[in-house]
């Protein structure tokens, strides 16, 4: 049996890694996040509140427990409030990832560690495991640090780049697909870029690439991202199409027109070809993943 230690199980991906390893009884799991309480407490998973930022919390856990796998899912993962809120920033995906790198190295444990898109600048796709990285925010200054601390760490590891992750979850934060869909569905104008472009990925895909890496024998940066390269616009156009809501709501823009404090990056589409030789990964398409998402939603498929 392979002991398991989750890091950030309250997040869209936690959720979605303990639904999944629930179901594999060759897995002892250990939950934790941030919060006090899990918010899927009404199932039978051990969770214990962790704060990865604690340099002797991490510790006497990882000791205690001694995994032979830890999934990091926790980060502050929110693009704008990292731009604002610099010093928390890099506690979580820095000073967070140095404390997960200290112990893994102790205990000859193996790190697998997801980093972003946004590591990219965006000017040149489409971007595989050996381009050229150059964040233009603070997230992605964040997250490129953090893969450093683990590429430098002397650690068995698997870094997982993804981008525009989608599902559902208990009070998960809001993602661009529940966006579009509860704005449609509430009748309301939505603008979306027509020159944001990438490969939005369900989070089924990620938390499934997780455990493939945390049991197989592989080191390295994969991109795990879905199988499909959309525009943000597109993606509200084939989501309106699925959950059946209406189209015209949808307003045609450009990023230029944004306001959020933190840059994005235009193009940042990923091979996956890496991945899916190395590791089995084999994600859904837009389609398939929003008609998954509807289910989800539907309350009809909820593991
Ligand atoms: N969402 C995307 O579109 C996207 C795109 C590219 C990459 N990623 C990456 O994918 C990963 C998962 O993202 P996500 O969308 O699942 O994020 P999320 O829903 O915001 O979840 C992150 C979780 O991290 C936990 N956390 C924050 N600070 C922590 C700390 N100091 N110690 C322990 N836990 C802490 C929070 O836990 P509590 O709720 O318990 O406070 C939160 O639930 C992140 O590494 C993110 O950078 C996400």
């Amino acid at each position: 049996m392979k002991r398991i230690l989750v890091c950030g199980s309250n997040g869209l991906l936690g959720q979605k890694l303990a639904w999944m390893l629930a179901a594999n009884s060759e897995f002892e799991v250990l939950h934790t996040s941030h919060h006090r309480n899990f918010f899927l407490a009404h199932q039978p998973l051990d969770y214990t509140q962790l704060d990865i930022s604690n340099r002797s919390d991490v510790k006497s856990l990882v000791s205690s427990f001694r995994p032979d796998a830890i999934l990091n899912a926790a980060a502050m993962a929110d693009v704008d409030q990292c731009e604002k809120e610099r010093e928390q920033a890099w506690k979580v995906n820095v000073v967070g990832v140095e404390n997960l790198v200290e112990v893994a190295r102790r205990i000859n444990a193996k790190l697998v560690h997801i980093s972003t898109d946004y590591v990219f600048d965006g000017k040149t796709p489409p971007y595989d495991e050996q381009s050229r990285v150059n964040p233009i925010n603070y997230y992605g200054k964040t997250k490129l640090a953090g893969e450093n601390v683990v590429l430098i760490g002397d650690i068995d590891f698997a870094i997982l780049r993804t981008i525009v992750v989608y599902g559902t979850g208990v009070n998960v934060r809001n993602n661009f697909a529940l966006w579009v869909i509860r704005n449609l569905q509430e009748g309301k104008n939505i603008r979306c870029f027509d020159d944001q472009i990438s490969n939005p990925t369900h989070v089924q895909d990620l938390a499934q690439a997780m455990i493939n890496c945390a049991v197989e024998n592989r080191k390295g940066i994969y991109h795990t991202a879905g199988a499909e390269i959309v525009s943000r616009y597109d993606f509200a156009l084939r989501a309106a199409e699925i959950f059946g809501l209406d189209k015209e709501l949808i307003e045609r823009s450009k990023s230029s027109a944004s306001s959020f404090p933190a840059v994005r990056p235009l193009n940042t589409s990923f091979t996956i070809g890496k991945a899916k030789k190395e590791i089995h990964y084999h994600p859904m398409n837009v389609t398939q993943g929003l008609e998954l998402l509807k289910k989800e939603l539907q309350g009809i498929n909820l593991n």
